[in-house]
């Protein structure tokens, strides 16, 4: 497995050359380098089986992040993503993080939260006490759902009771229940589902919705990354005012949810590329991020920056991310299984504390650009590639036409199209 995540030149390599590097760093097989390569990844029949109507597939760019050392490990990390920046953001930011050590990485054990809805309940306060009082058994029921998951440490870990303030009040339970490498959303449906007949019986009332919160906050990841200042000065700009722009940037977020968004969105960039790469469901773990930013009744950052006073840019970064290495699309998809090797991650804890490191790169790189000379410059060649793709080159053309577009200073397609034609 790899030793190094600091592949010098990565970017000037071409494609192919790029993956004959990962395939001989990740140990990848033939078959595996080949799943990567398009040739054998998702085929049709799979495909076929894993959703309906199937009438073909749809592809995305699979790029790697470089540099990253989180927990004082270097990790190569596989990022699917069609916006041009985000993985050159990632391996940029990841590489100012190495100046401190790199990303300190933690999650909470990987408990979900499944809710029971009971309704036309007589006495709602009385049936909390009742379902309470019957804690134990109600454990000991959900446990014999999946006993290889009891086997393997997780299960029922706890029963909870909240009374919503509706006319009538309804009564709604919460099963906690550790999904170990899962991410879990079958194992915690069946099990909520088994529940509610005896819920329903000690309630007096009547079982109606049975299924797992997204807002997974009993399944936090945490991570943090500490910067020398020095080490952030680029062009014109000194280590000190990037530092504090990336401190002003994240306070306007803080306040402001207009800009709240936006940063969580680039924060998402990152999140999002890793899980899709894994073939995890990004929509649940969005849900559970954007539902956690308005937890205190506000939407806000997700992220925290601000200089410590002693030469260091501190950020850190908090949300719930259910991911699983085991069922769904992980295991199906053969490109997902890859991206995991490539990793090294041999647990959904692992994973997660990669990819909570990975949103707080992002962040990192998109405020760093923000807060200096703006986002637009960095952008400015991969998005020229993509107008003069869009408008028709091909081959050495597609940066010969990128780069008349820039030293023009206008890039879009019908400019592409005259530079072309030309
Ligand atoms: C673009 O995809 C993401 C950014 O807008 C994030 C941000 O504004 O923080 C650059």
């Amino acid at each position: 497995m790899s030793t190094t995540s600091q592949l010098s030149g990565f970017y000037t390599l071409s494609s192919t050359e790029r993956l004959e590097r990962i395939a001989r760093q990740a140990d990848l097989t033939a078959e595996e380098t080949q799943a990567l390569a398009g040739a054998l990844g998702l085929t049709l029949p799979h495909a076929d089986a894993m959703v309906e109507n199937v009438i073909g597939m749809y592809t995305l760019p699979l790029g790697i992040a470089t540099n990253f050392s989180i927990n004082g490990r270097d990790v190569l990390v596989p990022m699917v993503i069609e916006e041009p920046s985000v993985i050159a953001g990632a391996s940029l930011a990841a590489k100012l993080a190495r100046a401190g050590g790199g990303f300190v990485a933690t999650a909470d054990a990987p408990v979900m939260i499944g809710q029971i809805q009971l309704v036309d309940v007589p006495d709602p306060h009385a049936s909390k006490v009742e379902i309470l009082a019957h804690k134990e058994a109600l454990l000991a029921a959900a446990n014999q759902v999946d006993p290889v998951l009891v086997k393997l440490g997780g299960g029922a870990r706890d029963v909870q009771v909240h009374l919503l303030d509706t006319a009538p009040t309804m009564v709604i339970v919460h099963l906690l229940y550790d999904v170990r490498d899962a991410m879990g959303a079958n194992a915690v449906n069946t099990a909520c589902e088994r529940l509610a007949p005896q819920l329903a019986a000690l309630s007096g009332g009547r079982a109606l919705l049975r299924i797992l919160s997204n807002l997974a906050d009993q399944r936090l990841a945490y991570a943090k990354v500490a910067i020398p200042e020095t080490a952030l000065a680029f062009a014109d700009f000194s280590g000190a005012d990037v530092a504090h722009g990336i401190e002003q940037a994240a306070a306007f977020a803080a306040a402001d949810p207009y800009r709240a968004a936006t940063h969580n969105k680039g924060i998402m960039n990152g999140i999002d590329a890793v899980v899709l790469a894994t073939g995890n469901d990004w929509r649940a773990i969005e849900a559970g991020a954007h539902a956690y930013a308005a937890r205190g009744g506000r939407y806000t950052a997700l992220s925290t920056w601000r200089r410590d006073g002693r030469g260091a840019l501190v950020g850190t970064l908090e949300l719930p991310l259910a991911l699983g290495i085991v069922g769904g699309a992980t295991r199906v998809h053969p490109t997902a299984r890859v991206a995991l090797k490539i990793m090294g991650v041999q647990t959904a804890r692992e994973l997660v504390e990669i990819v909570i490191s990975v949103g707080l790169a992002q962040n990192l790189a998109a405020l760093r650009a923000l807060a200096t000379e703006g986002i637009q410059r960095g952008h400015m060649s991969l998005h020229a590639r993509q107008v003069a793709l869009a408008a028709g080159a091909t081959g050495a053309d597609i940066n010969r036409v990128a780069e008349a577009m820039i030293a023009q200073g206008t890039i879009r397609t019908d400019i592409a199209e005259k530079l072309l034609r030309s």
